[in-house]
């Protein structure tokens, strides 16, 4: 297991970890995802031994620990992942002359601004895992000056866990679905914002001490609804390809109790990754036609 000049991916089996090896894979870049078996983020000690033993060019963290509910109850388990060991990676990466990009979350703002945020809003997280990703932003931000910490929100992809594959297995199984309509936000594509991350990997490893593309951007992609207009945009794209769904009805987070409190706006204004990177998601309605696309089998 070697990669010198490469790019080291933390994360395998994630929504970001398999869009980012998909991307790095077209353009025909060296990379090496590992998984947590290979990479555990709780273990420090193996962290720093990994990285100094592989001495990639560039560090991407898509690791984390991203169960936000249960965070509630595991604080230290998800602060030893998303926190102390993002800072670790960071450190490690800095120790063999690597930049890193770091990818954290819009649950480290409370969702009381009345419209988007940007990068230098305060922060005030709702929950332990907004918490722990916020104390991993500084942790990293600390160890390693080459860092690119990038914020994104409602991240959807054909593989593991997210509310499109949610919505479109309740679609399957039921007549009526509740959904929140009082949390607004950018549902994401890891796709998207896989292409994005190598787009500032060629810019980061073609002029690594150029500090002015260094710091922390939103990455969403482009536009913003509500959990109740993005299940309407999935049941509708489920409909035209022939798939049984179910009627949303609009309800309100006071009627969807969770164990952890979730922001009621989470719209990131992404104009600073333009501004500075010319890098732009495209529009969420674009991003999900596509993920319906690999999920749904049409008949013929
Ligand atoms: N999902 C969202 O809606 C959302 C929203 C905002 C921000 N984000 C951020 O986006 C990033 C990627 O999220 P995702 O949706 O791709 O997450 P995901 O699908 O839940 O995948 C989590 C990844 O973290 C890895 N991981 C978990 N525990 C680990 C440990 N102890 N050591 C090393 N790796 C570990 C997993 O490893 P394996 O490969 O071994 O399974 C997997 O690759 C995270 O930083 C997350 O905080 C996500």
């Amino acid at each position: 297991m070697a990669n010198p000049g490469g790019v080291l991916i933390a994360g395998r089996n994630g929504q970001v970890a398999l869009e980012l090896a998909r991307a790095f894979a077209a353009r025909a870049q060296p990379f090496l995802a590992l998984g947590r078996s290979e990479l555990d983020l709780a273990d420090s000690a193996t962290v720093e031994k990994t990285v100094v033993a592989l001495r990639p060019a560039i560090v991407v963290n898509a690791a984390a620990y991203t169960a936000v509910d249960m965070a509630e109850d595991q604080p230290e388990l998800a602060t030893a992942i998303n926190a102390i060991g993002a800072g670790c990676l960071a450190r490690s990466a800095y120790r063999v002359g690597a930049p890193i990009i770091h990818i954290s979350t819009d649950y480290v703002f409370d969702g009381s601004k009345p419209a988007p945020y940007v990068e230098t809003d305060a922060t005030s997280p709702l929950g332990i895992y907004g918490a722990s990703k916020l104390e991993g932003e500084r942790l990293v931000a600390d160890a390693n000056s080459r860092h690119v910490i990038l914020r994104t929100a409602w991240v959807f992809s054909p593989h593991g866990h997210n509310f499109v594959k949610t919505m479109l297995r309740l679609g399957r199984e039921r007549e009526e679905i509740g959904v929140v309509a009082d949390q607004k936000g950018a549902p994401t594509s890891a796709a998207d914002l896989a292409d994005a991350v190598v787009a500032l990997t060629d810019k980061i490893l073609g002029a690594p001490d150029r500090s002015d593309q260094y710091g922390i951007f939103h990455a969403v992609n482009s536009g913003a609804t509500t959990w109740y207009g993005f299940a309407s945009a999935i049941m509708s794209g489920a409909r035209r390809r022939g798939s049984k769904t179910a009627h949303i009805n609009a309800i309100a987070t006071a009627d969807f109790p969770t164990r952890a409190r979730r922001p009621a706006n989470s719209i990131l204004d992404a104009s600073k990754l333009l501004s500075v990177h010319g890098i732009v998601l495209p529009a969420w309605e674009e991003a999900l036609e596509h993920c319906l696309d690999d999920l749904i089998i049409q008949p013929n």
